[in-house]
């Protein structure tokens, strides 16, 4: 029997309780499918940055390189430990030392959930390059304090990280319905992003199949919000991807929904797979979380390691869960309530 080693970070806040939920749903799957999770949880966290000083311990990220895959619920808690040390401690090493470059989120309503748009029919797959540009973390503060300080932060692309992102959309438009919208701001950004322009330019050549359009990030947010059905695979920066994602989350109804996977295309080390959405401390152990973007997110992993029929199954649970009514409204129902639905529902 196959048997895949799974990594399980709940981290913070309903981190917990989704990743639970979760994982539920995968050992299920698995075994209906003939296949095993050995999973191995740590509690690298804000509360084990306060009990050690470190979001994770030193060897961290050598200890998750023998993994298949890595389970993530949610990394912050912001009345405890500054965002830009947990974050910086935890999942931005994580992406980066393993060389997921490539953070895919799709954006499309589940049956029965509602979204604030009239548009009903777009199914949009974002993908956000996800180890350098905007959060390379390069640059620094001077004179503290004073009346003189400066900080600078500098995004930092480089051909090797633009020419791979811009080929992974490529091919993902190629395999879905062969529209690919290149995000930047190249009108006002007139290095980094005119460079970005460039490449997707020159990978067109390649794929003189795929449609492909650029577009500025501020008419981008605004043609997700007037005609998503016309977008197809859409492309960004960290950054400009980031916010994209949330505004895809708004449009599905939610980041209850808004699932994630972040991939080592080359498979040279483990993929992460976590919600969009954070660690939410103002809903933390209310048990009301909404578990369908960690499932999702789980179905994402399941497609991953090359379990189609799974990660299928798992997503027509999550389905028929939300077109039965249950998952559907923010709150309405308890995480364990549409956790039991999905289980159910998995044939
Ligand atoms: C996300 C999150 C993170 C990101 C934060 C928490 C650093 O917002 O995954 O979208 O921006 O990458
Ligand atoms: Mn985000």
């Amino acid at each position: 029997m196959k048997v895949y080693k799974i990594a399980q970070i709940p981290g913070d806040g309903i981190g917990r309780d989704v990743t639970a939920a979760a994982w539920a749903v995968l050992t299920k799957a698995a075994s209906a499918g003939g296949f095993r999770f050995e999973g191995r949880e740590f509690p690298w966290s804000c509360k084990f940055y306060k009990e050690t000083g470190a979001m994770m311990p030193d060897d961290g990220i050598e200890t998750l390189r023998g993994f298949d895959a890595i389970l993530l619920g949610a990394v912050g808690w912001p009345a405890e430990v500054p965002d830009s040390v947990s974050l910086h401690g935890l999942l931005l090493p994580i992406r980066k030392a393993f060389v997921q470059y490539a953070n895919i989120r799709p954006h499309r309503l589940l049956p029965g959930v509602q979204g604030p748009l009239k548009a009903e029919g777009f199914d949009i797959l974002c993908i956000r390059e996800n180890t350098e540009g905007e959060y390379s973390g390069a640059g620094g503060r001077v004179h503290q304090g004073t009346a003189d300080e400066v900080a600078i932060e500098t995004s930092i692309f480089t051909r090797t990280g633009v020419e791979r992102i811009l080929r992974f959309a490529f091919e993902r438009a190629r395999a879905r319905r062969g529209k690919l919208a290149s995000v930047t701001k190249s009108n006002a950004q007139k290095h980094t992003m005119v460079f970005w322009d460039e490449v997707a330019q020159q990978l067109a050549a390649e794929y003189p199949d795929i449609e492909v359009t650029s577009y500025h990030i501020d008419a981008m947010a605004a043609r997700m919000v007037m005609a998503p059905e016309s977008l197809d695979v859409v492309v960004a920066s960290n950054l400009f991807g980031d916010i994209l994602t949330d505004l895809g989350a708004a449009i599905q109804g939610g980041l209850g929904f808004a699932a994630s996977a972040n991939i080592n295309p080359d498979r040279t080390a483990p993929s992460m797979f976590e919600p969009v959405h954070g660690s939410a401390p103002d809903i933390a152990h209310l048990g009301i979380a909404n578990p369908i973007a960690a499932i999702w997110s789980g179905a994402m992993m399941l497609e991953h390691l090359g379990e189609m029929q799974a990660a299928a199954a798992v997503t027509t649970a999550i389905e028929r869960t939300t077109a039965g009514g249950i998952g559907t409204v923010p709150g309405k129902d308890k995480t364990d309530t549409i956790t039991e639905a999905v289980l159910a529902a998995l044939a």
